[in-house]
């Protein structure tokens, strides 16, 4: 078994200090209070946010569930994925879940998520949001399994049975929470978030 937590995602809601901003009035906030952030559309309101730099990228979270959940390790039932928010949110997902191709569905979804707090189709819950520190999802969910940060500074990666691994779900900056477990590298330089989730899917 795989586990992988896409960890401190860029996937939050438009934080308070911007939602005045001019340049956000086309959202219409007081219609419509949970906008998910986006640095393609909101630059100018973001510059005023600490960590400009690396937030509102939900489409970095987007490809990472369209590769791992249409993967074969995750159609064999060998695959778990963990998406952990910069905010402390965990979102839990159903092998049944579908991740929409489209990235404005997955928005629509992910908006959705964050005002209900679950997704449910059918009787089924296919999505659930949860507070929950990084450190606490790793120690929910690693009992038997190694714990693994892939960091283009650490040693060689290589795959073993029953590991969790952990993926920056950020385009840059380091990881913010400070994580004692042993840092793993597949290239020697930086990549992208979903190469190194495929990497990490294909050589299991
Ligand atoms: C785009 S990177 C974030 C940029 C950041 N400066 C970094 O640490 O690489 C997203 C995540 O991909 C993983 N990553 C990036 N390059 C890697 C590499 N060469 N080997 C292993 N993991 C890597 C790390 O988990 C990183 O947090």
């Amino acid at each position: 078994m795989l586990k992988i937590v896409i960890a401190e995602s860029e996937l939050e809601l438009v934080p308070h200090q911007i939602r005045g901003h001019s340049s956000l009035r086309k959202l219409k906030l007081k219609k419509k209070p949970f906008a998910l952030l986006d640095s393609n559309y909101y630059h100018r309101a973001m510059q005023a946010l600490p960590d400009a730099y690396r937030r509102g990228r939900p489409d970095i979270v987007h490809i990472c569930l369209l590769c791992a959940m249409e993967s074969p390790l995750n159609k064999k039932g060998e695959l778990e994925v963990y998406i952990h928010t910069r905010n402390d949110e965990v979102i839990y997902m159903s092998p049944l879940w579908k991740v929409p191709k489209s990235y404005h569905r997955f928005v629509g979804l992910m908006e959705q998520l964050f005002e209900k707090g679950r997704i449910d189709a059918g009787g089924h819950e296919l999505l659930r949001i949860e507070k929950k520190t990084l450190l606490e999802l790793l120690n929910d969910i690693s009992s038997g399994f190694d714990v693994k940060v892939m960091n283009f500074h650490g040693e060689a990666y290589e795959s073993t049975d029953n590991a969790v691994v952990v993926i920056g779900g950020f385009s840059h900056g380091d990881f913010k929470t400070k994580l004692p477990y042993e840092q793993y590298s597949i290239f020697q330089q930086e990549l992208v978030a979903w190469s190194v989730l495929n990497h990490v899917i294909y050589t299991k």
